[in-house]
């Protein structure tokens, strides 16, 4: 078969970053080979995400650079298929189409398991010297996932399994369960099938995904009502798993259950990114985020007592509309507070169509930005502590790459820290994939060093 290359460009979360991988892997039987450049690729996928600012804005203009390429190609009598994927195109598909003639197809995040089809089509209108304007942001979900269960794995140490997707919260910053659709769970028995296949692949981390992963549910194999705590448990049994991970959960699902999976289950990670957005109850509120600073603390302290040593993270949004001078110190209390392993913070920006884009008192933008690179120094701060505060221990590391010198190894720790490890350069392939016990001894704000214990 001919081969062809295929340039993705992945944008945003985790779930773009898993979802750039089914493509590459549903594209593969067709012949495209993954590039790491747009120039000379036969076809190019945006992979887009809609929760950034200006995110749109960012889109269109790498589609005014690939178009030069794209024109470049077919002066030599070559075609490029270019596609946006992603939240965006579920977003603003029609608006795209018109406003930039140059792509020839946009799918939404549900529909690219039809990717092979449309490229074809695409390909077959060109040919035929008509113009390639596709468009599919379909959502229904199960059918996507039915068709990439049957496909097979690629050999790697981690891997993310996508359990569950879209949203009911409806906060009223976020455009998710817009674009991503209603909550869908994926059924045990796929998952079961699914993570068995990755552990034989060789994953030993595997990272469970989902916009609001702890509202999953489902039937079990003996029928019985499942969550979050009973899959991690069930997945835990399966042999060669080590470490287990999910992300991103949402306050009002954290059941006691699940905090007693930290406390009892040695594969569970001592890691859960659980985003709180602001320390005060009445933009909390306003955010329509179900939970107020009270119960936030309430879980973090809860599952400190299963879990003594567990790494917190979270996501804060500062200057929500509305947000006071006092509404943000709130923030800045419940951060010193529950003092966090890492964090991503965000200045508010408005989504079309989202509640929050329509109500008064937007704060203004210069205010946000201050507010921001406050909360940021107090979150470096507390990481920096926190990756200090391992110092001396000795901890395991699962190896994922090379490290930033010659003779050293990258990895994760179990509390998801960045882990240099000095090992002497003829060990750097060997240890790949592997778990090793790393003695401690350097730590700054973005990463920890040692050497094997
Ligand atoms: N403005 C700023 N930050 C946002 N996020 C989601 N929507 C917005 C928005 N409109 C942030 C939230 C969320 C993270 C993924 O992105 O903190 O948890
Ligand atoms: Fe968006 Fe809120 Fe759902 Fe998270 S829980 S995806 S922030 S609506």
């Amino acid at each position: 078969m001919e081969k062809k290359k295929l340039y993705i460009k992945t944008y945003g979360c985790q779930m773009n970053v898993y979802d750039t991988e089914r493509m590459v892997d549903v594209m593969a039987p067709e012949g495209y080979m993954e590039t790491d450049t747009p120039e000379d690729a036969d076809l190019v996928v945006l992979n887009t995400c809609h929760i950034r600012e200006k995110a749109a804005e960012k889109v269109y203009s790498d589609i005014g650079r690939i178009r030069k390429m794209k024109d470049t190609k077919k002066k030599d009598g070559e075609e490029m298929v270019l596609a946006v994927g992603g939240c965006v195109a579920q977003a603003e598909g029609a608006e795209i189409m018109k406003r930039a003639p140059v792509v020839d197809m946009v799918f939404g995040p549900q529909t690219y398991h039809n990717l092979p089809d449309m490229v074809n089509q695409s390909l077959s209108l060109k040919s035929q010297g008509e113009k390639s304007r596709i468009l599919d942001t379909g959502l229904a979900v199960d059918e996507k996932f039915d068709q990439l269960s049957k496909k097979d794995v690629k050999k790697k140490a981690t891997a993310f399994l996508t359990i569950q997707e879209g949203c009911d919260k409806f906060c009223t910053f976020c455009v998710v369960p817009y674009t991503r659709g209603a909550e869908f769970s994926r059924s045990i028995e796929d998952l079961v099938k699914d993570a068995e296949k990755l552990a034989k692949a060789g994953v030993v981390e595997v990272t469970l995904l989902g916009q609001n992963v702890n509202a999953f549910h489902g039937v079990s194999e003996n029928g019985e009502e499942w969550g979050l705590p009973q899959l991690i448990r069930r997945l835990a049994k399966i042999d060669g798993f080590e470490r287990i991970r999910y992300t991103t959960s949402h306050p009002h699902d954290m059941t006691d259950e699940l905090l007693k999976v930290h406390g009892d289950l040695k594969e569970c990670m001592p890691y859960l990114h659980l985003p709180v957005q602001a320390g005060s109850d009445r933009i909390l509120k306003a955010m329509n985020r179900t939970h107020d600073s009270a119960s936030y603390k309430d879980i973090i302290r809860d599952l400190r007592k299963e879990r003594p040593d567990i790494a917190i993270s979270g996501d804060f949004i500062v200057g929500f509309p509305g947000e006071t001078y006092e509404d943000f110190k709130e923030t800045m209390e419940l951060v010193r507070d529950v003092k966090y392993a890492q964090a991503y913070s965000f200045k508010y920006s408005p989504r079309p169509g989202t509640p929050a884009a329509e109500m008064d008192d937007q704060v203004d933008e210069n205010i946000k930005s201050e507010r921001l690179s406050r909360l940021q120094a107090l979150l470096k701060q507390q990481q920096a502590d926190f990756n200090n505060s391992v110092i001396g221990k000795t901890l395991s590391v699962l190896i994922e790459g090379k490290g930033k010198a010659e003779d050293a190894v990258f990895g994760r720790s179990p509390y998801m820290q960045a882990v240099q490890v000095k090992v002497g350069a003829d060990k750097v392939e060997e240890l790949q994939g592997k778990i090793v016990d790393v003695k401690i001894n350097g730590a700054n704000t973005f990463y920890i060093e040692g050497i094997l214990a």
